[in-house]
């Protein structure tokens, strides 16, 4: 099959709504054209007549197969990009981690050893930095001459992932030199690691002390001090998993200074909070994620961040730990639950709900779900967006049906669904990666192996 037409859709980019047919050949986007206009002939016809026809969505925030906590994130690369495509992604960038004494190169084949091969949408992978040293320094131009152009660093989990300042300001610098963009994970692990052990000892052991010990000043606080640093290191910095309204505040201030400082955050801070954290019968655990869910009075300043450019991503961070015999390493003790949600198949779907609540626009919800991270991360204009010579990854989206989130119907590998009971407006129908169907109307054709890996290029908001 190498010609595809889609016929009669409404075309939703970051930048135009226009109903067009869509000609696709070998894989690529090749023409769009006023609708019936054009005598084009394909081998497979998809009528998308009162359906959507958006870009295939760019989730830049995953982590299958995490080491966590003493166990593995659920998701295999083959089960969590197979969820991803169910729910509209077509392409993931995924967290590779450098252990300790370790080489960054060594995480990296790690990495794509658990992912070559089995992926059903294509893939690409971030760094995670567990260990800045004069060796691993060294090797971040080579990353990023290999399409890994982006390295997170964490504030928090002191002794695990945890960088301190001076080794921050010494990424930050490489990066700044060599056109690497940092992201960070902004929380002062080392003052929250005080308070565990304080709540602990009062005998809070339930999962919304979780919520409780990682205070929203203390993501502000760290916030505030990646983008101090940033600054003397002459680097961008994206800061990820953005919850705290004073944390928005402080992203925002940056960027009215003209800072190129960047923000995400993703659906669980949108759409949950504290309140799920405090569910009985160690439910909470469900909802243990870092930064944790805040009250519901943060959701407004998100928001209103994404509305205003303040914030310019929404991905997932889908973590997923089942609830059972994973979440439960923590009974008795929060600090002990494995951090991280699972949301890799709901994020559209989540985002357009958000349209129609009215929080944010058609065309803001294609920005901050596909053209925006692809532009960020070195993606674009291959994937993000619908236009001639562009990978054809396209969604074909029913704004009008319902759909219950459950994991009774979910494709995520894990036990719960983080929405169960949820209902939303709007579904996906089918799905093409690169041209080919992967969702057919609600039914997965696709197999482990078509995803291929997609080097990157840098940050498109950097001269
Ligand atoms: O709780 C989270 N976010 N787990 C995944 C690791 C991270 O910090 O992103
Ligand atoms: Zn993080
Ligand atoms: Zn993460």
């Amino acid at each position: 099959m190498t010609r595809t037409l889609i016929t009669g859709g409404l075309v939703i980019t970051a930048a135009d709504e226009v109903h067009a047919d869509v000609l696709i050949e070998h894989g690529r986007v090749v023409a769009l054209a006023a609708p019936g206009s054009q005598p084009w002939t394909a081998d497979r016809v998809i009528d998308a007549s009162q359906k959507y026809v958006i870009p295939g969505g760019v989730d830049a925030h995953t982590h299958m197969e995490l080491p966590f906590g003493g166990t593995f994130a659920s998701d295999t690369f083959e089960t969590g990009t197979r969820a991803a495509a169910w729910g509209g992604t077509t392409t993931i960038v995924d967290f590779a981690v450098q252990s300790r004494g370790e080489s960054l190169r060594a995480g990296l084949d790690a990495w794509h050893e658990k992912a070559d091969g089995k992926c059903a949408i294509d893939y690409a992978f971030h760094m995670i930095m567990s260990d800045v040293n004069e060796s691993t320094l060294k090797e971040m131009p080579k990353l990023i001459q290999h399409g890994v152009s982006s390295f997170k660093l964490f504030m928090a989990y002191p002794g695990v992932f945890y960088s301190d300042d001076g080794q921050i300001l010494r990424a930050m610098q490489k990066a700044g030199d060599t056109g690497g963009l940092i992201m960070m994970h902004a929380e002062n692990g080392i003052a929250i690691d005080v308070l565990v052990e304080q709540a602990l000892a009062r005998g809070e052991t339930d999962p919304r002390y979780h919520g409780e010990v990682r205070k929203a000043l203390l993501e502000a606080e760290a916030t505030h001090r990646a983008i101090q640093l940033a600054r003397v290191a002459g680097s961008p910095l994206y800061v990820v998993h953005v919850s705290a309204e004073e944390a928005v505040a402080e992203i925002a201030a940056a960027r009215d200074k003209g800072l190129p400082v960047f923000g995400e955050t993703c659906p669980q801070y949108l759409f949950l909070s504290t309140d799920n954290l405090a569910e009985p019968d160690f439910e909470g655990a469900k909802y243990v994620c870092s930064t944790p869910l805040r009250p519901k009075e943060h959701q407004a300043a998100l928001w209103r961040g994404l509305r205003t450019n303040d914030l310019q991503v929404v991905s997932t961070d889908h973590c997923p730990f089942c609830f059972v015999g994973q979440k439960e390493l923590g009974r008795g003790d929060f600090s002990k639950i494995p951090n991280g949600l699972p949301g890799v198949e709901n994020r559209m779907d989540l985002l357009h709900q958000a349209v129609v609540d009215g929080h944010i626009s058609r065309r803001r919800w294609i920005e901050i779900a596909c053209a925006t991270p692809a532009r960020m991360f070195g993606l674009y204009p291959q994937k993000g967006t619908i236009a001639p010579g562009a990978d054809a990854d396209v969604v074909i989206y029913d704004p009008h049906a319902t759909q219950t989130l459950s994991a009774e119907t979910h494709h995520m590998n894990v036990d719960y669904s983080a929405y169960e009971g949820k209902t939303v407006t709007g579904r996906v129908e089918t799905v093409l990666s690169r041209g080919e169907v992967v969702i057919d109307r609600h039914t997965y054709v696709g197999h482990a192996g078509h995803g291929t890996y997609v080097p990157r290029s840098t940050c498109h908001y950097l001269n």
